[in-house]
């Protein structure tokens, strides 16, 4: 779960290898490294502990000589501590090939162990090293030769870069399940983990597929399988941009992009929802980039979403509001677990994968595992060209703009918002809600900007409810019906960057087993607007009082019934039950960023997370 850069061309590699790296710093923080060939071809490396601008500051204090060609690395540590040794690039013991790698290999133990018994000295923990000890062995003078016989030999999902110092203009990259592409410049090439990292540089990409390597120079890219075949190569011009992230004051990208959320969904129901009379009075929803006929969505029998962490509550909230619009049967599942338990789908099935990078490595399985099956794959995504938006049958883009804090806000409450509107488009095909239904939801989803905005201005209130419950040493978080998947994010954004325990559970789970670690010491936030089940809330609440627990609810702007149950209350608009979890979540990411703040944490790189993550 790593990023990784090379370059081979006429300008000095280290400046445009550091710059394009830091665009792949979503992928992991724990150590960074470069190496490189200085015109005496002598291999040259340097990595540090930490984020890359502890490299830069190496570089600054040991500057780079001159190079024409160098690969990067960002880590994100699977195998051995992040620290420096275990930071890439990693040599062959006579410091000749240096690789970067993003991915796993399965069979490093077994490796390393017949390379140790011919003479390798491993200077780290990780698993790459291995791949930098093979090459080695099986190089007879021929790098791509022993490059082709070493992937042979790897068992795993990896993306690598190599360079060797016995060939100066030779940069060879390879793949197999983790993403690479190579980028084609004027007299200059690159490989990248993605195209955003080189986007400024070109626009012309090949994307390597899995099992195949390519051998670059600076005037020339060569495409092979494994088995040494040369594939013809296809070439692609990039046509979207992508926006650069500036705090613009905010002390965090994640306050920001809390902010940034009336906007957001301001934008994407200016695009999606029917504008114009005649348009309004047909109600016809554009999902633009949906690609699947309205007689096949009409035909689906049954939906299943897949999704990772915050995107994977979005699709918990997105199975409530398909079934109660398109009255279809919607299993949710994590692509994780989906992956491996043999899923019953078929072409009859309609998945939905759910991702802000487009790059999880699950869900990318799950997509493959759908449609080897026959299912159409439709993906709601945040990141313009990511793999995912390449695998998928269609796209329903978010277009929130870059998220650049690890806890996901901003593109939790965009892909809500693609179900509500997925839902709509549903129920319009099959007719599962009259007309005039459709209409007074319309209207109610265009109040939710305005709605956003009225919840961000109790903040100062939100800001003395974290600052004043901050000392909780853990948290529970309760909810029903459609706000239990609220419940299950509020408890996410709060351990990740806070790292408080907490859990989110269905509040009528309560009595199974969590109101046991009810008593004076826990916080318990319940989400209780008013909707069916809101007595029902009420009961557990007062089951935990009863039990001397904090209780903070966030609850409907004007309820006077909830104020003796709670020690502390945050209000938000009264909307349709339906549409509550757009709105409740939002005191709960404040909730958790605040905290998160007074604890002195990190809040938008934490600790042991990556923005993507890349292996499984
Ligand atoms: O890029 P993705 O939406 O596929 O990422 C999925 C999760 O890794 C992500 O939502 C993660 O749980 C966030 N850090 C949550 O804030």
């Amino acid at each position: 779960m790593c990023g990784i850069i090379g370059y081979v061309g006429t300008r000095d590699a280290s400046p445009i290898l550091i710059e394009s790296l830091k665009k792949l710093e979503y992928r992991g923080y724990d150590s960074s490294g470069i190496g490189l060939l200085d015109h005496q071809s002598h291999l040259i490396v340097r990595k540090s502990k930490g984020k890359i601008k502890n490299l830069e500051e190496l570089l600054r204090a040991r500057p780079l000589p001159f190079s024409n060609i160098g690969i990067s690395h960002t880590r994100w540590a699977t195998h051995g501590l992040p620290c420096d040794e275990n930071a890439h690039p990693h040599t062959d013991s006579a410091h000749h090939i240096a690789v970067v790698h993003n991915g796993i290999i399965e069979n490093y133990a077994e490796l390393r162990e017949k390379l140790k018994k011919q003479g390798c000295r491993f200077l780290s923990q990780t698993d790459t090293e291995v791949i930098a000890h093979l090459i080695s062995v099986l190089y007879k003078g021929d790098l791509k030769l022993a490059v082709q016989k070493a992937m042979a030999r790897l068992k795993g999902a990896f993306a690598i870069g190599v360079i060797s110092k016995d060939h100066p203009d030779m940069l060879i990259a390879a793949r197999v399940g983790s993403p690479l592409i190579i980028g084609l410049g004027d007299k200059e090439n690159y490989i990248a983990s993605d195209v955003p990292a080189i986007l400024d540089r070109t626009r012309r990409v090949i994307y390597l597929k899995d099992g195949q390597m390519a051998v670059l120079s600076k005037g020339r890219v060569e495409v092979f399988t494994f088995d040494g075949k040369k594939v013809r190569l296809k070439v692609d011009t990039v046509s979207f941009t992508v926006g650069s992230a500036q705090k613009e004051g905010y002390d965090h990208f994640m306050l920001k992009e809390i902010h940034e959320q009336p906007a957001v969904i301001a934008a994407m129901l200016k695009t999606c929802l029917p504008a114009g009379r005649a348009a309004h009075q047909s109600g016809k929803l554009k999902l633009e980039g949906l690609t699947i006929s309205d007689k096949a969505l009409a035909s689906i029998k049954k939906i299943t979403v897949v999704a990772c962490g915050t995107a994977y509550h979005a699709g918990l909230v997105g199975k409530y509001v398909l079934e109660a619009l398109a009255r279809l049967s919607v299993e949710v599942d994590t692509s994780s677990e989906f992956r491996y338990r043999n899923a019953i789908i078929d072409k009859h099935t309609l998945m939905v994968a759910v991702s802000q990078s487009g790059e999880t490595a699950d869900t990318l399985a799950a997509v493959r595992e759908a449609r080897a099956k026959g299912a159409k794959v439709i993906s709601i995504c945040n990141v313009i060209g990511s793999s995912l938006t390449r695998e998928s049958d269609g796209v329903l883009y978010t277009h929130a703009g870059p998220e650049i804090g690890v806890a996901s806000t901003k593109a939790y409450t965009a892909q809500l918002m693609m179900f509500y509107l997925l839902s709509l488009k549903l129920a319009q095909v099959r007719h599962s809600v009259p007309v005039r239904q459709q209409r007074k939801l319309i209207k109610d989803l265009q109040s939710i900007p305005k709605l956003y905005r009225e919840v961000l201005k109790t903040k100062t209130t939100i800001v003395k409810i974290a600052q004043a419950n901050s000392h909780f040493g853990c948290f529970l978080y309760l909810g029903r019906n459609i706000n239990y998947p609220t419940a299950l994010e509020g408890a996410l954004k709060l351990k990740e960057i806070s790292y408080i325990p907490a859990e989110g559970y269905a509040a009528g789970e309560m009595k199974h087993g969590p109101i046991a670690l009810i008593d004076e010491y826990r916080a318990v936030i319940c989400i209780a607007v008013r909707s069916h089940v809101y007595e029902k809330m009420i009961s557990n609440i007062q089951e935990i009082r009863a039990r001397k627990g904090n209780v903070i609810v966030v609850a409907t702007r004007g309820d006077r019934q909830i104020a003796p149950h709670a020690d502390y209350v945050i209000e938000v608009p009264f909307v349709d039950e339906l549409l509550s979890p757009l709105l409740t979540v939002i005191p709960l990411q404040l909730i958790a960023y605040y905290i998160a703040v007074k604890r002195g944490n990190d809040v938008d790189q934490p600790r042991n997370l990556a923005k993507s993550v890349t292996v499984e």
